[in-house]
């Protein structure tokens, strides 16, 4: 059965099929006549807190005729310390789907392998693969419009700013290498991409593919997108002092627009801290396409949720 727990649980092939479904469900939102997820009920369970991903899931599971059951960590036993594993099991014997937002990876992981539904991996410490598709759907649709979402993606520069080893820049590196994109993050020492990531690249048959600098003038040198988040992760919250000092360099400001292409995007996978990793300036831009982003997390959400229902299904 297919899971979504990293950008690489799709080929290069439905990955594209994923972006082009996204545009659909975009374009005929509410006209839809087919169900796919028809009697279906699907939980979430959320150890962390959303507002993007939970809402837009919600929605868009309703959307496609489908239940949507929100279930909090600290609601269900899992919170009082019911293994992973039977949670698994049981929840199995319910429910067509499920969609987690956690902390380990290992956790939706090891909820796939031991229950008998698709899982959908709404973030965790280590990745956050429903906010990649949606992000480069985004950029895509805007370069192309109706033409080739994945074909405009190639050999595009993509420059990552801060916290170089977050689940969303891991995403953006796996994701840029799925994409055939070129990816460069920079950030200070002791934030690069770290080994676990390293190790998936090479399993994944993608060697070191990308670029770590401490020069944040360097990786935005001709970028298609400069794209940040926040410098301190859901978890991270005890480091924020030392995190804010080291990562102040790394600021998307107006001047990093510069030097990168004239027509260069401003990214962010929101909730946005300005003043912080970016300025007001650079959020309240023409460049700045956050709102889109946001937006867009319903119609790729709807496109992943269609195609592992339609997995099961087959
Ligand atoms: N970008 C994102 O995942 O936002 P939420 O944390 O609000 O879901
Ligand atoms: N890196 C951020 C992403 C939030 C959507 C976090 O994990 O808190």
């Amino acid at each position: 059965m297919k899971h979504f727990l990293k950008e690489t649980d799709f080929s290069r092939r439905e990955a594209a099929g994923i972006l082009s479904s996204a545009r659909q469900h975009k374009h005929h939102r509410g006209e839809e006549t087919a169900r796919p997820l028809q009697g279906q009920s699907w939980g979430m369970i959320f150890s962390k807190s959303s507002t993007r991903t939970r809402v837009s899931f919600e929605v868009a599971i309703h959307e496609l005729g489908g239940n949507p059951i929100f279930l909090s960590r600290n609601d269900i036993q899992l919170g009082r310390g019911e293994s992973v594993a039977d949670t698994a099991r049981v929840l199995s014997r319910y429910l067509h789907g499920l969609v987690v937002r956690t902390y380990d990876h290992s956790d939706v992981e090891e909820l796939a392998t031991c229950g008998s539904v698709p899982v959908i991996n709404a973030l965790t410490d280590f990745l956050h693969p429903c906010q990649l598709y949606t992000d480069v759907f985004t950029a895509a649709e805007r370069w192309v419009g109706p033409g080739d979402l994945a074909e405009s993606l190639k050999g595009r520069k993509v420059a990552f700013y801060g916290d170089c080893a977050n689940n969303v820049a891991n995403s953006w590196i796996l994701g840029a290498n799925l994409f055939d994109m070129e990816i460069h993050l920079a950030g200070p020492e002791g934030f690069a991409p770290g080994p676990e990531l390293r190790s998936l690249l090479e399993e994944e048959g993608y060697g070191g593919r990308f670029h770590f600098t401490t020069d944040p003038v360097e990786a935005a040198r001709d970028a298609d997108i400069l794209y940040t988040d926040v410098w301190v992760s859901m978890g991270m919250e005890d480091e924020e002092r030392e995190r804010l000092d080291l990562m102040a360099p790394y600021a998307v400001t107006s001047e990093l627009f510069e030097v990168a292409r004239p027509d260069a995007l401003f990214m962010h996978c929101l909730p946005a801290y300005a003043g912080k990793e970016v300025t007001q300036e650079v959020l309240d831009s023409e460049r700045s396409i956050i709102f889109d982003q946001a937006e867009n997390r319903l119609h790729a959400q709807k496109a992943i949720l269609e195609a592992l229902a339609r997995d099961r299904a087959s």
